[in-house]
């Protein structure tokens, strides 16, 4: 039998194949309160302008509400010949309420409704994710405070290049999360515009109050252009464009402490919260929750790919095709929720071994800017002459098998002549690292600064 929202002009139902092509209640089901609340600001609209009776928008929203309690009670049954979260919701309405509810939709259409949930839901999901990575940010700057003296190697092409402090490495993640939040608002910013009462996509002859329902949702102002209204998804990219460079940062880290917490390495103890066992090898630790956040860019980058994909060449002004959009959004932020989560976690479990960290910089002479810089400063050298001498220093250490801290003054001075036992004063990490007081630096009394100023400025 022909559809009873919109079949008047059917005589035949959908083949099977059609209605499951179709059908999207299965995932958008998920925007039930969205769908509810948007579907009550635009019947108060109504009434106040006098489009429907005050009995009639009164009837509504209660019947409305009804519907959400049946959904959250798990009463509610949703049907595939309905499609969408949109007729199952107006359907029901009439069920309950009768002739009433099929005003509820004057003045508007599903293409109005569906997006208005979508900017509703991503949204209170940008609100959520923006929650869970200041704390994250409050994991890593508690981590800088706790270990801002702590010394270990800087890297650059994972080869060693110079002494840091742990608190130092904590907090380049904290700035990176600092501007991954500040894109999450400027994208809630540009998606916080109202299509509601776009009416398809042409607007409509009822003297509607678009200002008002924007209002009643929180929105800033109405979208100005009904066209644009329906068929813009650009805010969903923007988000998953935000949300992959999130998991990036997030992949980044989670790499690290997957190779501070190998056997190789031992830079960090994660604790047994942390870690999995393997099921035949009884000495592991593994750190599966690092793994799968490093793995989580896959998913959230390919629902950015995905969405752009759909959206490329589409006409305006809505097609079906956009239906594609939502579950990889939700997917998208389901993963990012876990690996921001996830982090925030490991960051906050982890522990430094000062020992190992420390104990790795007696290879890879990770000083020799130092004694490069000595020689600038010292015996005024110009620096590309002192990078050319501790090379030559650095080579006889290599040979000898010996940090460059351990030649003595007449190996040092085969090398350079005008060397003095001064230079000695700037050869090992710890001195390194103090030296280091340029803004943004890794000097411990600079890292300690910065923390204090991360909490200010990102209010963690
Ligand atoms: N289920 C649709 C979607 O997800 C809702 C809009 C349907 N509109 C329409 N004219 N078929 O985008």
């Amino acid at each position: 039998t022909a559809n009873a929202m919109w079949g008047g002009r059917f005589s035949a139902g959908p083949a099977e194949i059609m209605e499951k092509i179709n059908a999207s209640i299965d995932f958008d089901k998920r925007l039930y309160a969205q769908d509810i609340q948007g579907s009550k600001a635009h019947a108060q609209m109504l009434a106040k302008q006098g489009i429907i009776s005050d009995d009639d928008a009164a009837q509504i929203l209660k019947g409305l509400d009804q519907i959400k309690g049946e959904i959250e009670a798990g009463t509610f049954e949703f049907s595939r010949a309905l499609e969408d979260i949109h007729m199952n919701v107006e359907a029901r309405l009439r069920e309950i309420i009768g002739d009433p509810a099929g005003r509820l939709h004057t003045g508007r259409s599903r293409n109005d409704q569906v997006i208005t949930d979508m900017r509703l839901w991503l949204r209170d999901a940008v609100d959520g994710i923006d929650t869970r990575l200041a704390a994250l940010q409050d994991a890593l700057i508690a981590q800088a405070e706790q270990h801002a003296d702590v010394v270990m190697p800087g890297y650059t092409h994972l080869q060693t290049a110079q002494p840091v402090t742990f608190g130092h490495h904590m907090l380049a993640y904290a700035e990176m999360v600092g501007r991954d939040r500040g894109r999450l608002a400027d994208c809630r910013k540009r998606m916080n515009e109202c299509p509601l009462g776009s009416a398809a996509l042409a607007g409509t002859s009822f003297p509607i109050d678009r200002e008002a329902t924007a209002k009643a949702l929180g929105f800033d102002r109405p979208m100005a252009n009904s066209m644009d209204g329906v068929s813009a998804r650009d805010f969903i990219m923007e988000f998953l464009a935000a949300a992959s460079i999130i998991s990036v940062h997030l992949s980044r880290l989670a790499e690290e402490i997957v190779i501070w917490a190998s056997d190789r390495f031992r830079f960090i103890e994660l604790t047994d919260a942390f870690t999995t066992g393997s099921s035949i090898m009884p000495q592991k630790r593994n750190p599966d929750a690092a793994e799968l956040v490093r793995a989580k860019p896959g998913r959230i980058i390919g629902s950015l790919v995905s969405i752009l994909t759909v959206m490329k060449g589409l006409p305006m002004t809505f097609a079906k095709d956009m239906q594609e959009d939502k579950e990889p959004l939700f997917d998208a932020v389901e993963s990012l929720i876990l690996a921001v989560e996830a982090s925030a976690g490991m960051v906050a479990d982890m522990k430094p071994r000062p020992d190992v960290l420390r104990a790795a910089l007696a290879a890879g002479f990770p000083t020799a800017t130092d004694l490069a810089d000595w020689l600038v400063r010292v015996l005024g050298m110009p620096f590309r002459n002192a990078h050319h001498v501790t090379g030559a220093i650095v080579a006889l250490a290599e040979k000898k098998g010996v940090d460059i801290a351990e030649l003595s003054l007449e190996e040092l001075q085969s090398v350079e002549s005008a060397i003095t036992q001064d230079i000695y004063s700037v050869l090992s990490p710890e001195s390194s690292i103090q030296s280091r007081t340029s803004f943004g630096g890794t000097a411990p009394d600079n890292v300690r600064a910065a923390a204090a100023e991360a909490r200010k400025r990102f209010s963690v």
